[in-house]
């Protein structure tokens, strides 16, 4: 409907007096950014509205990209909307692309909602919330998952394990646990829920899920009709996960909308993104963090995995390459928290059911470990029971996904 000249020949004219500005806001306020799940208003990308005499309202609206997708939806949404006055003959649209702290802004701000909305979970509002995932599958996520995890468990923390990987699996074999998964009748819920698989590491506990723990056949047909996101969703919901200090996610490879689900559900989450350390693998990590910076997740760290094995001559191989670890890590502006070798004793430990971490003396152990430490000292130190995260939704943390999405609109 929108044009230069109205036309009210065909008697179409203003059937009323022109809204307010305060009207036509109230109006826009109706008006949901579908990517940002929260109203244009509110998320102050509507610096100006004009009225003019004539019934045509003139509405400024800010992108957070000029090319956003979302473009052509928003444009019919706000005609359609502001239209329905009486008073209105017709609707322009300015429109404007946000500078970099208005992005930073919009995203705090959409981030905040997601988390106020965000669906109810059973895992503990303290909890750190760390998803392992990378852009395609076999860069040892799994691995880096179980590994950290035991760390941390062997740190004296209570560690939960949500293996994402719905079909591809792989957590109860590298963790050397089998035992199906339980379900039971808890105070205070309606319905029964699944008691994740414990195994003690130290001082502290791994609390394990995954699809591979559901061998009876009845319950294995019952997630086969489910979709990844629901299954997530479900192990989020109706797993008594009980007190917990960490939650580890080793996610499947590349699926953007288990992403989405996961921020819906649990807005605090934080990603970590592993990367071999081939130059080109650099550029398929960098689409996890891509997704990451569109469902709000904060992007926290880089691990290379599988760099130089180094052989008991003390020489080294860069069997995968070098420098994509640190390439990654400089483009999204995230920390690089560790550079794994290559190591046999890694792929034993996970064909043993014991992590490396644990026990390992090599080089490989040794810089899980550190990470762990990082971790628990650094990025996500453990946190008390009402001590609830504020701080995660500072526009500070939008900046290194910031700079991410610049690059790749750079790239673009
Ligand atoms: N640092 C490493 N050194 C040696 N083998 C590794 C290392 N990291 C992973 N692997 C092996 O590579 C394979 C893929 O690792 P995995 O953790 O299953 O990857 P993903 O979960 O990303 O698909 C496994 O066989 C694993 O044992
Ligand atoms: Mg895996």
């Amino acid at each position: 409907m929108t044009s230069t000249e109205p036309t009210d020949a065909v008697g179409s004219g203003p059937v009323g007096a022109p809204p307010t500005v305060d009207e036509v806001m109230s109006v826009l306020s109706n008006v949901i950014d579908p990517e940002l799940g929260a109203d244009i208003v509110s998320l102050g990308m509507v610096p100006s509205v004009e009225v003019g005499t004539d019934g045509i309202v003139t509405v400024e609206i800010k992108l957070t990209i000029s090319g956003c997708p979302m473009r052509a939806e928003i444009k019919k949404e706000v005609e359609s909307r502001v239209e329905l006055h009486p008073g209105v003959i017709d609707t322009k649209i300015v429109w404007g692309e946000m500078n970099a702290d208005e992005r930073t802004e919009v995203m705090t701000k959409a981030r905040w909602n997601a988390r106020e909305n965000a669906a109810e979970t059973m895992v503990p509002a303290n909890c750190n919330v760390l998803a392992i995932a990378s852009g395609k599958g076999g860069v040892g996520k799994s691995s880096v998952t179980v590994n950290l995890a035991a760390a941390l468990a062997a740190a004296g923390h209570t560690v939960g394990v949500l293996d994402a990987d719905i079909w591809g699996f792989s957590v109860p074999r590298l963790l050397g646990i089998d035992t199906r998964l339980e379900a039971e009748h808890v105070e205070g819920s309606d319905k029964p829920l699944i008691i994740p698989n414990e195994r003690r590491v130290g001082d502290g506990v791994l609390k394990v899920v995954s699809t591979g723990f559901l061998v009876d056949e009845d319950t294995a047909l019952m997630w086969r009709g489910l979709m990844l996101t629901k299954a997530v969703e479900q192990f989020l919901r109706d797993v008594q996960w009980g007190e917990l200090d960490y939650l580890l996610i080793d996610m499947p490879p590349g699926t953007g909308d288990v992403q989405m689900g996961l921020a819906r559900m649990l807005p605090s989450t934080d990603l970590i993104v592993v990367t071999t350390p081939a130059l080109a693998a650099q550029k398929v990590a960098q689409r996890a963090a891509d997704m990451a910076k569109r469902s709000f997740l904060r992007v926290v760290g880089v691990i290379e995995n599988m760099s130089s094995f180094t052989d008991h001559h003390g020489d080294e191989h860069a069997l995968f390459g070098v420098g994509g670890g640190e390439a990654l890590a400089a483009q999204i502006d995230a920390p690089l928290l560790g550079r794994v070798p290559i190591e046999p004793a890694v792929s034993a430990g996970g064909d043993a059911g014991e992590p490396v971490a644990l026990d390992g003396t090599g080089p490989a152990a040794e810089v899980f470990r550190s990470i762990a430490t990082t971790i628990a000292d650094e990025l996500a130190p453990a946190r008390a029971a009402d001590d609830i995260d504020m701080a995660g939704c500072s526009a500070r943390l939008f900046d290194s996904v910031n700079k991410a999405f610049d690059a790749l609109d750079a790239q673009a």
